[in-house]
Parts: C-alpha cells; structure tokens; sequence
C-alpha cells in the first residue's frame, strides 16, 4: 500500500496555473477529466506536476495494457527515431510495418490468410474497414448497433450511438448507416434471461433485412464484441455466433471493432476469441502501441486486396516510429504474461466490486470479461434508474484521493476499468479501497 502520495491540494498550485493557461488557448470542447497536468508516469502510476502520485485506472482510455513508460517500448521508440522518423510507407517501405502485419495476422482469429493495413486513430481504422467493405461487396448499407461508439469522424460519428455529446448539432450524418438493438441484458425490456435477449437481438437483425434495408445492398455489419464507451456491455455467449451466422447467410461482411477490447484486454488476446467467431474484418487501435499513434484493419486477404492501388493510406498511417512502439508492445506482452494477467486482476476487480455491491445498493450491477470490468450505478435497483450524478461525483472524490477512473454507458452511470496490465496486485487494492470507501460514504 501507499502507492498514493499526495502532497498538495487536487490540483494543486501548478496544475491550476497550467489549466487557467489552458483555458486560454484551448477549446471548451477538450474539458479535462482529471484537473491535474502530468510530469511523470511509470506503469500505473501518474504524477503531476505538482508531485502528487495517483494510481491510474484509466491507462489512457485504454491504451497503456503495457504500463506507462514502458522501458523496452521507449527503448524501441528511441532507437527507431535515431534511425529515421517518417518516409510514407508506400514511398519507401520499412520492415517493422512488414514484421507487426505478420504477427497481428498470426494472432487474429480465423485460419485464413489475411493482410493489415495500418492508419493513426481507431476511428481512421473504422473508416477504412468500412471503405474496404463496400469495394469488397459492391454495396453500400452498414448496420451499426445501438450503444456503439466507433469515433468522432464524419462516417465514424454516424456509425457512433449516443446522442449527447457525440452527434447533437454535428449533422448532416454519413448516410447508408442503419441501427439494431445490441444484447444489453440488464435494460432489455421485460428482462428475460440471455439466452433470451440474444435471440430477440439477433432477430431484430434479421427482421431489419425485411423491414430496413435490403441483404443484398449490405456490405457489413459493425460491432463492439463487449460495447466499450456503451457502459462495457458484454453480450450473451450466444448472440455474436449467430450474428456471424446471419452475415454469412446473406453474404454481409462482419466487422468486429476491437480497438477498446484488443490486446488482451479482456483475457484473450482478442474478445472475438471467447465467443468463437473469425470475424471478416477487425480493427485495432488503443494499446497496440502504447499510445503512440497507430491503429490498424486485419481481414481476410482477398478483401483487404480488393481496394485498388493508392485508394486507402495517407502520409502518416503505419508511422516507423510507431510501429517500432509496436513490435515492443507485442514482445512485452509475451514476456510479462499479460493476456493472463488480464484474468487474474479481472477476477480480482470482479471480487471487489461484488463485495462493493453487496455493501451499496447503488451497485446495480457488476460485468465484465477479464479485465474489462464495470458496475454499473442505479439510484433504485427495481427501476434500474441510472445514477449519473452519483457516478460523476464518485470519480471526482476518487481523483481528490489519487485514484484516477473513467465512467461509460449511455447514461454516464457506469465505472470502467482500463487500468494498465502490470498494475501490482497491492496498487490494484490500494485503488478499489479508495472507491470503495467513497462509495459507501456516496450510497
Ligand atoms: C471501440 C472503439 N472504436 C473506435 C474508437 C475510436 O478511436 P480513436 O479515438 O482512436 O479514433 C474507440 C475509442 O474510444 C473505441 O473504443
């Protein structure tokens, strides 16, 4: 214990300096969650600039599985910067864009060949899956679900489904993008069991082919395997088998979006992997490279073929630099066991949330796959009435205490955990204590 070191007021003075610059020259649009400014961070720990240490559940929205400031992925960061930091793979190719295409297409589901193609952000990867789709099929409509959260783009804010903050007053919508209901099991009406909800959700797919848009002019279907931004919902085993089944039954390309559950994420190296599909697509972003800009489509190598040449790419997409973060990324995950790490701190947080539940009757409920793990918080468990204040006034005592955590769900009711993968059994304690106690002293 005592990971935490607070030594100021949260924020303290020099923060408060920075963020009264910041709000000076910076949109209101980039609020800050955290009112702190970083100095330092090293696996789970963050400090400011004031010399308060936090521990950090965030892990960077996700994308810190390796920790911050890993030594091995900064040492490949460096080396790969002394060596040349930009050419355009397409004007001059490099072998690391080469070396972590093989290994990305070597862990991904499915025994077919497949290609990648790299680009900078996970909404860029979304885009081009989509791109790569319609050139594939010669059609154009995309089914998105309902809850989705697949980036803030133009194409991507449309495939995205929540209103506030993410679409209100930014259309015109890209068109050709129809919705379905994902399985979220515990605001499904009348609540009937999984299994239940999954045939129900999958039906509503199929009844949309009748009523929506036609099969034949659907080039892919898009989803979350656990929604991520949608509050960490985590489907019944039975649903993503038969939306795989529908999508091949009409010859609709599936496009699994793994940027938030990838890279080990939830106990498998990809989600996709506990529900058994070979997804046609997939894309990755977050931690494929420890927040270094990159993000990446895998697929099915005579569909990734099909666009022709110069059609998708840019100047920076698949960056050396990045890349090389990358290959470190990977390596480390092999080395220090993170894809089972993932587990046991899941079945850790699991615990400790349950316990938490069983203490607050805000706990509606707990889910989660590895350590991809929530609770989501009711005011009323009967009437499920999401507690969204509740949940935003949790977080803020969490950070004045040192723990930094991020909320999900379409309600902004639901606690997520993204802490990095090499957080210590004792920081990862010492951080759910800490909420712990602010959640009874909230319930
Ligand atoms: C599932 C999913 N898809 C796409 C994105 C968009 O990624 P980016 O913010 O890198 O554009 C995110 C980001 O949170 C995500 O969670």
């Amino acid at each position: 214990m005592a990971n935490i070191r607070l030594v100021t007021e949260i924020p303290g003075p020099r923060s408060r300096a920075l963020l009264e610059r910041k709000e000076r020259v910076v949109p209101r649009a980039l609020s800050v969650h955290v009112p702190v400014v970083i100095d330092r961070a090293e696996g789970a720990l963050i400090t400011d600039v004031d010399g308060n240490t936090f521990i950090d559940l965030a892990g960077g929205v996700g994308c810190l599985n390796v920790g911050h400031s890993n030594p091995e992925v900064v040492r490949a960061i460096q080396e790969a910067a002394a060596r040349f930091t930009h050419t355009d793979f397409s004007v001059v190719p490099y072998e690391s864009y080469i070396q972590l295409a093989e290994e990305l297409s070597r862990r991904a589901p499915g025994s077919f060949p497949k290609k990648v193609a790299f680009f900078n952000s996970g909404a860029e990867a979304v885009e081009n899956a989509v791109k790569i789709a319609r050139k594939y099929t010669g059609r154009k409509a995309i089914i998105a679900m309902e809850g989705a959260f697949h980036g803030r783009t133009n194409l991507t804010m449309a495939l995205t489904s929540k209103v506030r903050p993410y679409k209100e007053g930014f259309g015109p919508f890209a068109p050709e993008i129809y919705r379905v209901p994902f399985p979220y099991v515990y605001r499904w009406p009348g609540r009937p069991s999984p299994a239940e909800v999954a045939r129900q959700a999958a039906e509503a797919l199929e009844r949309a082919f009748l009523t929506v848009v036609s099969p034949q002019e659907t080039a892919a279907v898009i989803l979350e395997p656990i929604q991520g931004e949608g509050g960490f919902v985590v489907p019944p085993a039975e649903y993503l088998p038969m939306v795989q089944a529908i999508c091949r039954r009409y010859g609709v390309l599936l496009i699994v979006d793994e940027i938030q559950t990838g890279y080990g994420r939830t106990g498998r190296f990809f989600a996709s992997e506990h529900f058994g599909i070979e997804p046609d697509l997939i894309t990755v972003g977050k931690s494929i490279a420890a927040g270094m800009p990159l993000s990446g489509v895998i697929g099915r190598a005579e569909i990734m073929d099909s666009p022709e040449d110069s059609t998708i790419g840019g100047t920076y997409p698949g960056n050396p630099v990045a890349c090389a973060a990358a290959l470190a990324v990977l390596r480390e995950m092999d080395r220090l066991g993170l894809v089972e790490r993932a587990r046991v701190i899941g079945d850790r947080i699991r615990q400790r949330f349950e316990a938490m539940a069983a203490r607050s009757p805000l706990v509606g409920e707990v889910r989660g796959l590895g350590a991809m793990m929530a609770m989501e918080l009711v005011r009323d468990r009967e009437t499920r009435e999401p507690a969204t204040e509740e949940t935003a006034e949790l977080l803020r005592r969490c950070i004045r205490r040192g723990v930094i955590a991020l909320r999900a769900g379409i309600y902004g009711n639901v606690v997520r955990i993204l802490a990095p993968l090499v957080i210590t059994d004792d920081q990862l304690d010492e951080a759910l204590t800490v909420m712990e106690e602010e959640l009874l002293a909230l319930s």
